[in-house]
């Protein structure tokens, strides 16, 4: 599929990673972006009540390193979220995302997140005051499931895409799995209900004019080859938190660029300046190096880098010191598995040859 839809490098999106509340704060999309250039970033779901009536600096404010950043709203309102993306767009993210899909109890009772799917003209209302709002070169995207409790059909999910879609809206993502919005906490909403790509597929065949991203369970920039061969974009949430090596691969196996394999070390050093300039302002090194911990899983010191940055960031008073030790073990891990490996091409072949 291609991803520079009208040629615009607002709707480039053919790799996000996901709005997940929590954990896409300011610093771990500022970590992320020091791992790939190309993949969009999402904020956490900022409700547009909160805008409304809260910070707007400690809500919206991000570093401008962070771009191309989405900004996902929560709400209902279509006034309060023409203002609320306004604000967004005075801040400069380049795409303001209407929350459909989160299915918390919490959520519901403000009326938004997935159960908007059952009103999708109400969405349809909120999306065109949203962009009428911020002016048609800023999209106004939706983040969706394939359904939600009985309005589950493929004719459900049809009718929600056309109406919000009547209503202005060019870009989709959607999760590829319905919400049950009683019974299932928001936790087994993202793994219970099954996963149905096929859904999303066809929604993309039927809707070809329309940008439409999938969502859910996308472990492997394999996979989202995979996916890119019937959708225009795929969104991963969990994986590239959880191991966020991934994207580092993510320049060069999606976007056709000649970048180098990860350099951890490197991207600790620029993660160091960053916590200098933020310890400064205040923050503390927690904040920061929680998101961090996964990325060496699975190479040599990983464990102890993933100790130090656990155990000891949070101690009191905890320290660039924290960060500089983290940094040591992993840059001694590395230069222990290259004297390894430069020892093993040395060794005769004779002598590494079982008997
Ligand atoms: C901790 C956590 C918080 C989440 N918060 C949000 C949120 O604020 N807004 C949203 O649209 N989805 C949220 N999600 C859902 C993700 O965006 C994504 O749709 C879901 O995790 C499925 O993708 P994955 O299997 O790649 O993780 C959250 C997910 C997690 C794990």
């Amino acid at each position: 599929m291609d991803s520079a839809i009208c040629g615009s490098p607002h709707n480039d999106v053919r790799f996000m990673v996901a709005p997940m509340m929590d954990w896409t704060d300011r610093h771990c999309r500022y970590f992320h972006r020091q791992l790939s250039r190309r993949a969009r970033l999402y904020t956490e779901m900022v409700t547009s009540a909160a805008i409304a009536h809260g910070d707007r600096q400690r809500l919206l404010g991000f570093d401008p390193a962070e771009h191309r950043i989405a900004l996902q709203l929560g709400g209902s309102d279509p006034d309060e979220l023409a203002r609320a993306a306004e604000a967004g767009a005075g801040f400069g993210y380049d795409e303001i995302n209407l929350n459909c899909g989160c299915p918390s109890d919490r959520v519901q009772s403000g009326r938004f997140g997935a159960c908007l799917m059952a009103e999708p003209r109400l969405v349809g209302q909120c999306v065109s005051a949203m962009q009428s709002a911020v002016g048609a070169a800023l999209p106004v995207t939706v983040k969706c499931r394939i359904g939600i409790d009985d309005q589950d059909s493929e004719a459900d999910l049809s009718r929600f895409v056309e109406t919000v879609a009547g209503a202005g809206c060019r870009i989709f993502i959607v999760h590829a799995r319905k919400a049950w919005l009683q019974g299932l906490s928001p936790k087994e909403n993202r793994d219970v209900p099954p996963l149905d790509y096929e859904r999303v597929y066809r929604l993309k065949a039927a809707f070809p004019e329309l940008t439409i991203a999938i969502n859910g369970g996308i472990a492997t920039l394999e996979e989202a080859l995979v996916h890119l061969e019937a959708v225009d974009g795929v969104m991963l949430g969990r994986a590239a938190y959880k191991s966020p090596a991934i994207l580092a691969d993510v320049d060069r196996a999606l976007f056709g660029e000649e970048t180098p394999p990860l350099d951890a070390c490197a991207v600790l050093e620029r993660m160091l300046a960053y916590a200098t300039r933020e310890l400064e302002q205040g923050t503390k090194l927690s904040c920061i190096t929680r998101h961090m911990t996964g990325l060496i899983n699975g190479k040599p010191g990983a464990r102890a880098f993933r100790r130090l940055l656990t155990e000891e960031s949070v101690k009191p008073g905890a320290g660039l010191e924290v960060l500089e030790a983290a940094i040591a073990a992993a840059r001694e891990a590395a230069a222990r598995r290259a004297q390894r490996d430069a020892a093993a091409q040395d060794r005769p072949e004779s002598a590494s040859a079982a008997p």
